[in-house]
């Protein structure tokens, strides 16, 4: 007798959040003193701008009795304070004021996740253990460079795993049946020697604005898309994620061109590539992911991708069930 099953469900298929570099804000929208309630990793947390400008990422519920600090809380000089009973935290995370209590208890303190500010935006180094960053963010030369047109930015909520929706990156066939392009493109992945940022070369000759695709990841969620329209004519387009839980993930991507096409070509390509997230999904929102996916020969880039992603994950489970 065979027992047939229930339905997978995007419930029981999705893996852990691979470690790495995500943005939580752009620099812009976090001023002096400013507290905001930040969703991402299916955590809570309080996202702050010190007095003396620092960024910073913490747990949201208050050690005492669970106050969320995204809600009401206030920035005093370098540390926030909670809007219940007034306790204040510092940057690393240590409570260093009781407005009623001389004596501290060791326990009061709150998870802190390690920031850095840099193209632009506030990242989180996320590792499911809070350890230490193992490499560092990649520059973004185009938007200091007067040849480039200032950054354009938009958002986008995809209704995926943030894993699915990198899965793209290395997918060519896609191209022609989501994206309507009249053949699979040529395409070849690489990855650099340290194993962990790669390559997609792609040859988008029918695509609406034909060009060579070149996108690098440096980690999941975390990709520049460079497309080469001719000598001088390109566009790039750089996405960081923001995992909010296993099924959700908002994406940031910030695009510019080179001024030579600015007026004649830039705002099609740019809105080119954004109408192109349409075209995904429908896919993203209604797919499952899938632990073990049947591959036929010629899925060579897919199962690389699921090959390089395992260095993101840190369970056993996660690593082993994953490609
Ligand atoms: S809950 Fe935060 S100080 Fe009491
Ligand atoms: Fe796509």
């Amino acid at each position: 007798m065979t027992i047939v099953e229930a339905c997978e469900s995007k419930t029981n298929t999705t893996p852990d959040f691979p470690m790495g570099w995500y943005s939580v804000e752009r620099s812009h929208e976090l001023a002096v003193g400013e507290v905001k309630a930040v969703q991402a990793f299916d955590r809570e947390l309080v996202l702050y701008r010190t007095r003396a400008g620092k960024a910073v990422l913490q747990d949201a519920f208050c050690p005492h009795l669970g106050a969320h600090l995204g809600h009401e809380g206030r920035v005093i000089g370098e540390s926030i304070r909670c809007p219940f009973h007034g306790w204040q935290f510092g940057t690393e995370g240590k409570c260093e004021k009781i407005p009623y209590c001389d004596e501290i208890p060791e326990r009061a303190r709150l998870r802190t996740w390690h920031t850095e500010e840099k193209n632009g935006e506030v990242y989180i180094w996320f590792h499911p253990e809070n350890t230490a960053p193992q490499w560092g963010l990649p520059d973004l030369p185009e938007l200091d460079d007067p040849d480039w047109t200032s950054p354009r930015y938009t958002e986008h909520l995809v209704p995926a795993h943030v894993q699915d929706i990198c899965e793209n990156s290395c997918d060519p066939v896609h191209f022609q049946y989501v994206h309507r392009q009249m053949e699979v493109p040529e395409s070849s992945v690489t990855i650099d020697p340290d194993g962990r940022t790669m390559h997609l070369h792609s040859e988008a000759a029918t695509a609406d604005y034909p060009s060579h695709l070149h996108a690098t990841t440096y980690s999941p969620g975390f990709a520049m898309v460079r497309n080469t329209y001719g000598p001088n004519a390109e566009m790039v387009m750089y996405n960081s994620a923001q995992p909010i839980s296993a099924h959700e993930t908002r994406m940031r991507w910030t695009l510019m061109v080179r001024r030579e096409i600015e007026d004649l070509a830039g705002d099609d390509v740019m809105q080119g590539i954004i109408s192109g997230l349409d075209d995904d999904f429908p896919i993203w929102a209604n797919k499952v992911h899938k632990r073990r996916p049947v591959f036929c020969k010629a899925d060579t880039t897919l199962v690389m991708f699921r090959k390089w992603v395992r260095q993101f994950y840190v369970t056993e489970n996660d690593k082993r069930e994953i490609a």
